[in-house]
C-alpha cells in the first residue's frame, strides 16, 4: 500500500458518541449506513472515549469524561445552551448549517406573515359566527418586513419574503448583499432598521449582545401596528414589554415559537392573548436524514484533513 493512503487510515474504527434525550436507535441506523464499521455508542457515564460526538444539551459530565473528542456536532443551529458548558477550548464545535431547517423557517415565517397581513385570523373568527365581511385589500408596501439576523436561516427567510413582493430589510453584525434585501448592520444602524420595519422577524443567535434585545425601547421604535415573529430564542424578548405594547396597541400581534421558559407555563398570558399565536418551538425541526448526511460529510472531511463550514466562533457566541 502506498504511504499516502496510510496517512489518513485511523488506528481504530471511528468511535461516535450520541448524547441527546431522544431514542438513539434511528440515529445509529442512519449513521451505520454512512460508517458501516464505526463503533456507535449512546453515551452514559463511564462510556469509553469517542472520536466524535453528536449532542443536544449534554450534561457537564459528558465533557468531563469525553476528553479525546476531535469534534463536537450540535444537533441544531443554536449553540447558546451548549456554550454554557465548560468545554475544552481547542475542541471544534460544529453547528447544523441549514440541514433542512431553512425551508421550514421560511414556511413558518411566510405563514405567520400571510396569516396576519391577509387577516386569515380574522376570517377564522368570522367563519365561526357565519359573518361574511370583506376587508380592504392589502397594500404590501405598508408592511415592510425587517429580519434580525441574516445568517443561514435569516437569508433563506429573507429570500422567501422578498419573493412575495414585501419590502425586506435585514440587520446583522456585518453588512450583506442579498438581492431584494436592504442591509443594515451594527448597533449604529439598528434604530434606522427598526423605524422602517412593520413586521419584525427575529432570527438572531442568543448571545450576551442579543439577550433581551427585544424590549419596550426597541420594539417601541417599530412602525405603529407592528407585528412580531420570534423564531429564534425566548431570551431575546422581554415578555412583559411585549404584553404592554400589545395592550397599548403599538403591537398589532405576535407569532411566538420560543419563550423564556419552555414549555410555556399554563398560566402564561401569551396562551390566552387574542392577538398572540403560540407554537411549541417547532419552527424548524432537526431532520434526521439531512442531519446525519451533513455530519457524516463533515466527519469524512475532518478525517481527510479538509476544512469544514459551520464551526462555532466561541468568542462571538455563535
Ligand atoms: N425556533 C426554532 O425551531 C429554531 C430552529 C433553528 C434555529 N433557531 C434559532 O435561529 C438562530 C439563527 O440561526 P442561523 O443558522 O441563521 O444562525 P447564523 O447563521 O449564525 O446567523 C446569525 C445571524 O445573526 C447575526 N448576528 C449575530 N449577532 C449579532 C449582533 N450582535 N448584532 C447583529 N447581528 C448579529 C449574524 O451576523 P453576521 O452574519 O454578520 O455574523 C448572522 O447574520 C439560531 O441561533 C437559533 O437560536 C430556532
Amino acid at each position: 500500500m502506498p504511504a499516502t493512503s496510510l496517512m489518513h487510515t485511523p488506528p481504530h474504527p471511528l468511535r461516535i458518541s450520541f448524547c441527546a434525550r431522544t431514542d438513539p436507535q434511528p440515529w445509529f441506523d442512519a449513521l451505520r449506513q454512512e460508517f458501516p464499521k464505526a463503533q456507535l455508542q449512546a453515551w452514559s457515564s463511564g462510556a469509553p472515549p469517542a472520536d466524535y460526538a453528536i449532542v443536544w444539551a449534554p450534561p457537564q459530565q459528558f465533557f468531563d469524561e469525553q476528553t479525546q473528542l476531535k469534534a463536537l456536532f450540535n444537533m441544531g443551529a443554536g449553540v447558546d445552551a451548549l456554550l454554557k458548558r465548560d468545554i475544552a477550548p481547542q475542541l471544534p464545535i460544529v453547528r447544523l448549517n441549514d440541514a433542512g431547517m431553512a425551508v421550514q423557517m421560511a414556511e413558518y415565517v411566510c405563514h405567520a406573515l400571510i396569516r396576519h397581513t391577509r387577516q386569515f385570523d380574522v376570517f377564522e373568527a368570522q367563519a365561526r359566527t357565519g359573518l361574511w365581511h370583506e376587508p380592504v385589500a392589502l397594500e404590501r408596501a405598508r408592511y415592510p418586513v425587517g429580519i434580525l439576523g441574516l445568517g443561514v436561516l435569516g437569508e433563506r427567510v429573507a429570500r422567501a419574503v422578498a419573493a412575495l413582493d414585501f419590502p425586506v430589510l435585514a440587520w446583522s453584525r456585518s453588512a450583506k448583499q442579498v438581492a431584494g434585501v436592504r442591509s443594515f448592520c451594527g448597533t449604529d444602524q439598528l434604530p434606522a432598521f427598526l423605524a422602517q420595519t412593520r413586521v419584525l422577524v427575529n432570527l438572531l443567535p442568543l448571545t450576551p449582545e442579543t439577550e433581551n434585545l427585544l424590549n419596550r425601547s426597541t420594539l417601541g421604535q417599530l412602525q405603529s401596528g407592528a407585528y412580531l415573529i420570534n423564531v429564534a430564542r425566548g431570551r431575546h424578548v422581554m415578555e412583559d414589554d411585549v404584553l404592554a405594547l400589545l395592550d397599548s396597541g403599538h403591537l398589532a400581534g405576535a407569532a411566538l415559537d420560543v419563550f423564556r421558559t419552555e414549555p410555556l407555563p399554563p398560566e402564561h398570558p401569551f396562551w390566552r392573548h387574542p392577538r398572540v399565536t403560540v407554537t411549541p418551538h417547532i419552527a424548524a425541526r432537526t431532520l434526521l436524514p439531512d442531519t446525519v448526511a451533513q455530519i457524516a460529510g463533515k466527519i469524512r472531511a475532518l478525517e481527510a484533513g479538509l476544512p469544514i463550514d459551520g464551526l462555532v466562533d466561541r468568542s462571538r457566541g455563535y
